[in-house]
């Protein structure tokens, strides 16, 4: 299998991370020291973005939505070319596949994917969409290359967006947290690296066991809150000052953001 990655940038690094040792690796970026770079890193071979859509089977759009029809207005004679089209799999946010096919001017395969920069570690949540293109095998192949990213999730395409406030911008929001976290145990006393640490596993953890043993947020926060104890005092402060709210509203308005 070939992989064709145009934009070698955060999250196209991600993912070619990701593929690494699953095919052949076609990097292309605006500025080839980069493309250069992450092909050494991973074996691969650096590119420009024409031959990337000439070799690649999965072909990975990785720049900033507003590049896209620049991008693809440059190798659409490159794909329109193909014997056998590959597939577009794009990461670009808030950009449906309609506007790709529209920016195209002809139908290919397309999967349009929402990832996380977790999935670089193994650790990242993809969700992902296809049209009508796409073959279940081609997707049934793609899904099994990402296996090394992390999870992987069906989505209609239309939620996807929404899906992305929570799992895409979600991990600078959980960083947030666990700074805060950590900040608290540094004015309790602390060292930085041992708060750290601390509100690192405790957040990871948590997450791990609602996840292995089915537990709802709910009944886990009751778990840990003894009667008259002291973490039902944490809850309340929180509370006090508007967590879930401020939470809510982080994932709200990057979705406005996304679809506006
Ligand atoms: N970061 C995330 O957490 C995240 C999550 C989900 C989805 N996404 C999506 O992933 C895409 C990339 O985001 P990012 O954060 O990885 O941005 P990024 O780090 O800026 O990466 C974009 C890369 O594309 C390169 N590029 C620009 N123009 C190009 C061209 N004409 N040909 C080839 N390469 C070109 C850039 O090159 P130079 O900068 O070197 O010039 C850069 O390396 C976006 O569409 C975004 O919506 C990102």
């Amino acid at each position: 299998m070939k992989f064709g990655f145009i934009g070698a940038g955060n999250m196209g690094g991600a993912l070619a991370r990701a593929l690494k040792g699953k095919g052949e690796l076609y990097i292309s970026d605006f500025i080839p020291e980069k493309a250069a770079s992450l092909a050494k890193e991973l074996g691969g071979t650096a590119c420009d973005n024409r031959e990337a859509a000439q070799k690649a089977d999965y072909l990975f759009l990785g720049v900033k939505p507003y590049m896209a029809k620049e991008v693809l207005g440059g190798i659409k004679d490159e794909l329109a070319n193909r014997a056998a089209p590959p597939v577009l799999v794009s990461m670009l946010a808030g950009t449906a596949i309609s506007a790709l096919e529209q920016i195209l001017g002809f139908e290919m395969p397309i999967i349009r994917i929402m990832p996380n920069i977790p999935a670089s570690s193994g650790n990242g949540m993809i969700m992902y969409a296809a049209n009508e293109k796409a073959t279940s095998e081609q997707v049934r192949s793609f899904v099994a290359a990402m296996d090394k990213s992390g999870q992987l999730l069906p989505m209609q395409e239309k939620l996807i967006d929404a899906g992305s406030a929570v799992s895409g911008c979600g991990p600078a929001f959980v960083a947030l947290f666990i700074e805060a976290l950590a900040d608290g145990g540094v004015a309790c006393g602390l060292t930085r690296a041992d708060a750290l640490k601390l509100a690192e596993a405790t957040v990871c953890g948590t997450a791990a066991h609602m996840l292995s043993c089915g537990i709802q947020p709910g009944p886990m926060k009751d778990a840990v809150c003894s009667p008259g104890g002291t973490t039902i005092q944490g809850v309340r402060a929180l509370e006090e000052m508007g967590f879930r709210a401020a939470a809510m509203n982080a994932v709200i308005k990057a979705y406005e953001k996304t679809v506006k």
